[in-house]
């Protein structure tokens, strides 16, 4: 299928003939090195708010801008991406291959009240399945207990608890756990069963969302874990923003943990399309991870440790992704 492919730059801009270089290297690495780039010179503030120019440069892939959001300033200015290695005049390779290899996932418009409708959704399952994924640890909650113990990580935070099955094992294990979870009917069973067990002295457990500011001090827990929360219904902006929170949350060599499925997964693919390479099915959204998403989210932290693994009858086919802390706070 054909795509257009357009470079919006300012002159003068120093940014733009490396987002030209990378382009073309992109584009070669999807098969694409035919495609004959349009180059469009903005010149005035006038212009720029016409055609709505989010800085120079802009790449626009079908005539859509896939690095932008809501929050994308407009405005004949230099343009600043978030890249792996931190805040960068041009988006990478890696950033460009993956919104050049899958345009019509990456660029079509996300509907956030369906993304919103998705935590009655799950309100309504935990109403329905009392035990929603089993009472027993998952295999990344134990591999992690191991990192933790190995690492003398003793306050964690655990994002997507649900119902608790991994918060258990933590507390069991000695560790000082806040539990958040955006479905309050799965912390009320959570809460009960560690009521049940008596430990409840070392959990806190509250109803956050996790697109909000983590309700934490900065550097205030050695280790971050979380099963299936990041592939949530979360866009990719509001995965930088949370991958940002943990790291502020992280004190410095503290351990990032998070599972996520990936693009290997048999419903990739498949489903109701929901944009940003969300789809949907039996009612779930689930967000499939590729390796320049990791990479993407992995500021400030070291490189990314990836072991696949499987769970479930699907099965669900899974990474879990270990990072450490290795700077200081992020720029804003
Ligand atoms: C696939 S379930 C996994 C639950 C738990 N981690 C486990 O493995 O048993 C994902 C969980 O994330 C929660 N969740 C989804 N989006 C969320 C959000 N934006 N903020 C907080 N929790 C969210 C869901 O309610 C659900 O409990």
């Amino acid at each position: 299928m054909n795509m257009t492919v357009s470079l919006l730059y300012v002159d003068g801009c120093p940014n733009w003939r490396v987002a030209d270089e990378r382009l073309r290297e992109a584009l070669a690495a999807v098969g694409r090195a035919a495609t004959e780039v349009e180059y469009v010179q903005v010149s005035t503030p006038q212009e720029a708010e016409a055609i709505s120019f989010h800085g120079s440069p802009t790449v626009l892939v079908d005539g859509l801008d896939p690095f932008a959001d809501a929050h994308t300033p407009v405005g004949l200015a230099c343009r600043l991406y978030r890249t792996e290695s931190g805040l960068a005049g041009s988006p990478t390779v890696a950033q460009l291959v993956a919104v050049l290899r899958s345009p019509s996932e990456s660029l079509m418009t996300v509907d956030h009240a369906v993304l919103d409708a998705q935590r009655r959704h799950w309100q309504e399952v935990f109403r329905a399945n009392q035990a929603m994924y089993g009472t027993n640890p998952s295999s990344p909650a134990l591999q992690t207990l191991e990192l933790f113990a190995h690492e003398h990580c003793h306050d964690v935070l655990e994002l997507g608890a649900g119902q608790g099955r991994d918060t258990l094992a933590f507390l069991r294990a000695g560790l000082s756990v806040t539990a958040l979870e955006y479905a309050p009917g799965a912390l009320t069973e959570l809460t009960r069963t560690a009521t049940d067990a008596g430990l409840t002295e070392r959990l806190t457990a509250l109803v956050h969302d996790a697109r909000q500011r983590l309700p934490l001090p900065d550097e205030s827990v050695d280790g971050v874990y979380s099963h299936m929360l990041f592939n949530m219904a979360l866009t990719t902006s509001e995965l930088e923003s949370l991958a940002r929170e943990v790291h502020r949350v992280l004190r410095r060599g503290g351990w990032h943990v998070y599972t996520v499925r990936h693009t290997g997964d048999a419903h990739h693919g498949t489903g109701i399309p929901r944009g940003d390479n969300m789809t949907e099915h039996g009612g779930f959204i689930v967000h499939f991870f590729d390796q320049p998403l990791v990479d993407r989210l992995a500021e400030g932290f070291s490189s990314a440790q990836v072991i696949p693994f499987e769970e479930g009858d699907l099965p669900r086919r899974l990474w879990r992704v270990t990072q450490q802390k290795v700077t200081g706070p992020l720029r804003s």
